[in-house]
């Protein structure tokens, strides 16, 4: 049995992390890079989110992979490298290797560490299949390491993540898709505009899931930046903004208070609000124009019945 292999790009030491995060939070309008809502905790609510009766885009994406995914597979052709980008628990690339004939598996996400134990699971699973684990931050800059090897790649990026960067981002992010295939495709989904009776709830549940995932970034931030944010004063609130076609993710303080870390302070008026994570909701052919324009041509597009979410193929 082949074993998987784990490398780490490096990540940013904790003093710039600290610097950029209470930049952030001095701000006119304080905001906070949605990527810190995941540390353990966050990642677990996360997982809870995504069995949420009113959370419809894991469930919706997944039975378009399960319904589609021989379609996908005579699109794509035999997947000679699938780069997970995201890929946590792996789980969703490793329900499409037979259908897409994967020869070898690439799975990036933030920390090595973390894809340790899924890698291993998988390998046992596939034995013959070469496994690597890349812990890189690709928020900012997609640039894959020479470990992933020569030869066009097959890009996933599901879950709609790309909704989590501003359409221009999403643009910026696209083109070092195109860059970093080599040639090869991309494979991603999204999230598509519906009613808004359909997107609030999906971001705030009455059980209350999606606000404990908000308010634990403050306890994430008390770790990373030494501040001493108080969970109790702050409420989630989560709405969708139409003019902008994102739903949107505060923390609003409920009282006057103060935010205090060494070296500085800052005071929020009751009702005041610190802006946590934007997820724009696409209208499909709008997100087929993004790709076309990151240089992506042949697109193919699968979709639920409701058209509540996409999955494109799009080739370099
Ligand atoms: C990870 N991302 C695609 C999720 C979304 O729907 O924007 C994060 C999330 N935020 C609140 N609920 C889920």
């Amino acid at each position: 049995m082949k074993t998987p292999r784990l490398i780490q790009i490096a990540r940013d030491d904790p003093a710039a992390i600290r610097r950029e995060l209470l930049a952030g939070l001095s701000a006119p309008t304080a905001r906070i890079a949605p990527k810190y809502l995941y540390d353990a905790l966050g990642s677990r609510l996360f997982a809870a989110i995504t069995e949420l009766p009113e959370y419809y885009p894991t469930r919706t994406e997944a039975a378009i992979f399960s319904r589609e995914s021989a379609a996908m597979a005579v699109a794509l052709g035999p997947v000679a490298t699938l780069v997970d980008l995201g890929a946590g628990n792996c789980e969703k690339a490793a329900r499409l290797f037979d259908a897409f004939q994967v020869q070898r598996y690439v799975a990036v996400d933030i920390s090595a560490g973390y894809l340790r134990t899924s890698l291993e699971n998988l390998q046992r699973q596939h034995p013959a299949m070469d496994m690597l684990g890349v812990g890189l931050d690709f928020s900012t800059e997609l640039r894959l390491p020479a470990e992933v090897g020569d030869g066009p790649l097959t890009l996933f990026y599901p879950g709609s993540s790309i909704g989590n960067f501003t359409p221009e981002e999403a643009q910026a992010f696209l083109r070092q898709a195109h860059a970093a295939c080599r040639g090869g495709a991309l494979l991603i989904g999204v999230d598509l505009l519906k009613p808004v009776e359909i997107l609030e709830p999906a971001y705030d549940d009455p059980l209350g899931v999606t606000a404990a995932f908000n308010r634990n970034m403050l306890l994430h931030l008390n770790r990373l930046a030494g501040t001493d944010f108080e969970v109790d004063e702050w409420r989630h609130v989560a709405f969708f903004n139409a003019k902008a076609s994102r739903i949107e993710m505060h923390l609003e303080a409920l009282c006057d208070l103060g935010v205090s870390w060494v070296g500085g302070e800052r005071r929020f008026a009751a009702g005041e609000r610190m802006h946590t994570e934007n997820s724009y909701k696409w209208r499909s052919d709008d997100f087929a124009a993004l790709l076309e324009r990151a240089g992506f041509t042949r697109l193919r597009r699968w979709t639920d019945a409701g058209q509540w979410f996409a999955v494109f193929a799009a080739f370099a």
